[in-house]
């Protein structure tokens, strides 16, 4: 496995963890974006769902509160975030299965070629290039013919407005790291990995810029 230290925390500084729900649910429109998410996910009975850099858990509960006979599994290189994940499903009641990794590291306890459906949500555009490009090839070789992958995150920012905005988290998680989401290029980078029909579903302006979310998909069936 690679380096697990060698990662952006959630908010940009370790430091500020613990803050992270609570800037999320304001500043990014939260409720509204994870729920269009949850419903293009659509978790069924039998699902076997991996969440790449889950952070706290938010999205890998919600996906387990919809569908307590999917498999979720919650991925994060972050000790910290993971604390706060396993509390969020203690509340709730529901059973993620937590792994600490890096989204490009290859996970022995996960069912390569046999997962139906990997999501990805504001973790891209904190990674580097490199990183990006091995969580994309790592969604894919985990999920079977016909598996879909869900990537929610800041895309290209169209309007002035949405521009500024978006400077703030790219001062925060960094200038370098965002440069390749703003400029479009996560479509094609989910192509270069392997995935067709990739495709955008919905964009949602946030006081953080605009949330994309694509999907592709595995060839197959
Ligand atoms: C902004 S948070 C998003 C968390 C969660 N997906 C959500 O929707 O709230 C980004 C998360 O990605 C994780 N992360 C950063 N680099 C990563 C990488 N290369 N692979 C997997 N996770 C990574 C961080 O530890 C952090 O928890």
């Amino acid at each position: 496995m690679t380096d697990v230290k060698n990662f952006t925390p959630a908010l940009g500084h370790a430091g500020l963890t613990a803050e992270y729900d609570r800037v999320v649910a304001v500043m990014t429109r939260e409720r509204r974006w994870r729920g269009k998410l949850l419903d293009a996910i659509a978790p069924a009975p039998c699902d076997v769902i991996i969440d790449l850099g889950s952070g706290t858990g938010s999205q890998a509960v919600l996906l387990a509160a919809r569908c307590g006979d999917a498999r979720i599994f919650a991925v994060d290189p972050d000790p910290d975030v993971q604390v706060i994940a396993a509390a969020k499903a203690q509340d709730r009641g529901v059973k993620i299965t937590l792994v600490t990794a890096m989204g490009g590291d290859r996970i022995d306890a996960l069912p390569y070629g046999a997962v139906d459906k990997v999501v990805t949500s504001l973790v891209l555009h904190q990674c580097t290039l490199e990183a990006k490009q091995a969580l994309l090839a790592n969604a894919y070789a985990m999920l079977r013919p016909g598996g879909r992958l869900y990537v929610a995150d800041y895309g290209v920012q169209s309007t002035l407005l949405m521009r500024i905005l978006f400077n703030q988290v790219r001062s925060l998680d960094g200038y370098e790291n965002t440069r390749a989401n703003k400029d479009g290029l996560i479509p094609r980078f989910m192509e270069a990995a392997g995935f067709i029909a990739v495709r955008d579903r919905w964009s949602l302006p946030t006081p953080t810029g605009s949330i994309t979310l694509w999907t592709g998909e595995k060839a197959g069936r």
